[in-house]
This record gives C-alpha cells, structure tokens and sequence, in this order.
C-alpha cells in the first residue's frame, strides 16, 4: 500500500504490479445519469459555472464514489478549458453540447495563440485538484485530465462538435504548416496543463484523443501521434515508484497500438474497436492497457453485463500470457445520460468478484 492512498489498485496495474482485483473507474462516472448530479448541475444554472466553481466540482467528482467502490476518482471538468483560456469563448448551447465563439479559422488566428497561464487563467482547475485531493482523504486516486492537440484542434478549428470534420481536413490539406503551428502551441498547453494538475495533486493523468481515429493512417501518424508522443516523452512527472503515471486513451486507435506502446507513456486507453486479447499481445507488456466494454452494454440485463465483463477480463488475461497484471477495467468510451446507476453498480461489482476469483 502506498503510504498517502488506501487504495493503490490503479497505480499498481499501471505499473503492471499484482493486484487483488482489477481496479475499475469509468468515463463519464459523473455525469448526468446520476440524478444527485443533475440536483447539483441544476442548482449550479449551468454545466460551466459546475465546472468552473471548485466546490461544485469537487461535489461531482465524489457523487460517484459514494455509490460504487470504484477504484478512481476522475477530476470534474472538460477538455474544452484550454481553449476556453486561450480566449476562444467556450459556450453550450443548450441540447448541442460545446461550441466556441471565436473559433480558429486562420493562420493569423492560429499565430495569435499562447499558452495560457495555469495558475491565473486556469486556475479553477487548479484549485478543484486541491480541493479534491483534500476531500479524497486517500480513499482512491485521483486522476487529471487534457484533450489531446489533435482533438483540441479538431473543436477549436470547427468551432463546435463536427459530423464530417471538412474545415479541420481542409486546413490539414490546404496549410499543414499552419495545423502544425496549432497543434504544436496545444501540445506546450498540454503540457504546461497536466503538470499543473499533478502539481496540484493528480495522481495519475490521461489524454483524451478522442477524434484521432477519424484521420487515415498517414494523417493519424502526421497530425495526432507526434504529438501524444512528445508529450508522453516531454512531461516531467517523477521516477520509480512515485512516477505520475500518463494513459493515453483514444477512439480508434487500434492500428496504432504497437506506436502508441513504444511513445513512452505508462497505460494506452483502447475503445471496443479491438479485441483486448489482441491488444495485450500486440502490446507485449510495453504498457498497461486500459479498456474497453462497449459502453451499450449497459443497455443490456444484469445477467448480460455480468457476462460482457467477465469476457472483457478474459480477454486481456489472455493475450497477457494468462495473467491480469497491467489491466485498468474501464469502458471503451464514456457513460450516457440515459444509462442505469443499478446496471453500473452491476458492472463494478463483477470487476472485482470476477478478477478477485480467478486471478
Ligand atoms: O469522466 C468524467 O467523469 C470527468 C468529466 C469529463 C467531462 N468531459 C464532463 C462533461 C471529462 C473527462 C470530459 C472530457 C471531454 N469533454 C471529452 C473527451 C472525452 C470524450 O467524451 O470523448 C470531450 C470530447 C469533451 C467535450 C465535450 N464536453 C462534449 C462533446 C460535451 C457534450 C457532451 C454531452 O454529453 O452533452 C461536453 C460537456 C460535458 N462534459 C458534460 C460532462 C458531464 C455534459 C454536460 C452537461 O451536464 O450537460
């Protein structure tokens, strides 16, 4: 047991250490399923002032850790507060999810852009961290957060979510100098943005590359993967032991799995795209790996999701030479709105019975 945490399960599987049973956090564990976190959303007027307001934040975060014994807990937040920062006037119109006011539509907009400060700018983030970690008392690690460059971009450039992604492949096509100028000033935010969370106290820090997996192969390994990786080499977080573990989770992101092992990060978050049988061969112990339930199984009973776990467990014991070591049980992308609190508590409960039994 680590001295600070009661419950070290995760940072052990992401050293691909022995464990009593697989550890489990999932995407979106808060989130508007809970309707503890609708109560707060509503009495907060609006997901941004949530987000914004460290208190709140810190309320979220917890709600559903006092549910389900889950291994992490995930700081509240968003992707989107970097270029909210960076001055791009992030907003939400209602039932259209993100949208920026003044998105990047030019090199001229792109060469305006800097790093904004963390402690001023972002300092609401900062002091949720703090906050958190206070009110965690070591029951579970918690874990930062940051969009990666090429899905940061991806939002800053349309200006909002994106069916079709024209105007971010036309900018990759027409002026790749530019895009390169972009992702290279998210990549120092990036940078400069986790390292102030783990200063603040995460314990363990992700990426989220969601839209990587909607580039071909050569674009992928041009304007996504570059960048994962320098982060993964650049960001100082410790030695041995007391080492802030780096996931790097995207959708899609299965042909680049063997890449993504060897860019020095400590975990790869996988969707359900790949069998993790295959995955953990392909990986060859280079990393643990993180995933990856279809979320849509929480559609199903009880008795179904016991089953989809089970296998799901099975699976990366499998391609890991018969052993669960170095596997964070998570789902291959985040919890919907519309899913059920008792089919989550189903899911968690069969992650530990299951890899506590047959480990
Ligand atoms: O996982 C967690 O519990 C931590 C919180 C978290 C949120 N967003 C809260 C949120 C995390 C890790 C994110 C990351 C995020 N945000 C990503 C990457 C992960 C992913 O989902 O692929 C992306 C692409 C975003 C951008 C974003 N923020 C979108 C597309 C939306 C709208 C989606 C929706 O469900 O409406 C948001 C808003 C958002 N971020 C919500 C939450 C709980 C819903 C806000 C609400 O209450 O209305």
């Amino acid at each position: 047991m680590s001295p600070t945490l009661q419950n070290d399960r995760l940072l052990r599987a992401l050293r691909r250490e022995p464990v009593d049973c697989t550890p489990v956090w999932l995407m979106r564990q808060a989130g508007r399923y809970l309707p503890e976190y609708r109560a707060t959303r509503a009495r907060a007027g609006s997901f941004l002032a949530m987000a914004k307001t460290p208190e709140l934040a810190c309320e979220v975060t917890l709600q559903p850790l006092a549910r389900f014994p889950l291994d992490a807990a995930i700081l509240f937040s968003d992707i989107l507060t970097i270029p909210d920062a960076m001055g791009l006037g992030l907003y939400f119109a209602e039932g259209e999810g993100p949208k920026f006011e003044r998105p990047v539509r030019s090199a001229a907009d792109i060469a305006r852009l800097g790093v904004p400060d963390m402690e001023t700018e972002l300092r609401y983030v900062m002091d949720a961290v703090r906050l958190i970690r206070r009110e965690l008392h070591g029951r579970v690690p918690l874990i930062g957060f940051s969009g990666s460059p090429w899905t940061l971009a991806c939002y800053m450039v349309e200006g909002g979510g994106s069916e079709n992604f024209a105007k971010i492949k036309a900018l990759a096509l027409n002026d790749p100098v530019a895009l390169h100028r972009l992702l290279a000033v998210n990549t120092d935010a990036v940078i400069a943005y986790l390292a102030a969370q783990r200063a603040a106290g995460a314990q363990v820090l992700q990426v989220f590359d969601t839209w990587g997996g909607v580039l071909s192969p050569a674009m992928y390994r041009e304007f996504s993967l570059p960048y994962l990786a320098r982060i993964a080499r650049e960001l100082e977080r410790g030695e041995g032991a007391a080492r802030t573990p780096l996931i790097l989770f995207g959708r899609g992101n299965a042909p680049y799995l063997e890449e993504l092992a060897a860019s020095g990060a400590e975990g790869v978050g996988v969707d359900w795209l790949v069998g993790l049988d295959e995955a953990a061969r392909r990986a060859q112990g280079r990393v643990a790996l993180q995933g990856n339930l279809d979320p849509a199984v929480l559609y199903g009973s009880p008795e179904a999701i016991r089953a989809s776990v089970r296998a799901t467990l099975d699976a990366y014991a499998a391609g890991n030479g018969g052993s669960r070591e170095g596997h964070v049980f998570n789902l291959g992308h985040g919890l919907a709105p519309d899913m059920s609190p008792g089919h989550v508590a189903v899911l968690v409960e069969e992650v530990h019975a299951w890899s506590a039994r047959t480990s």
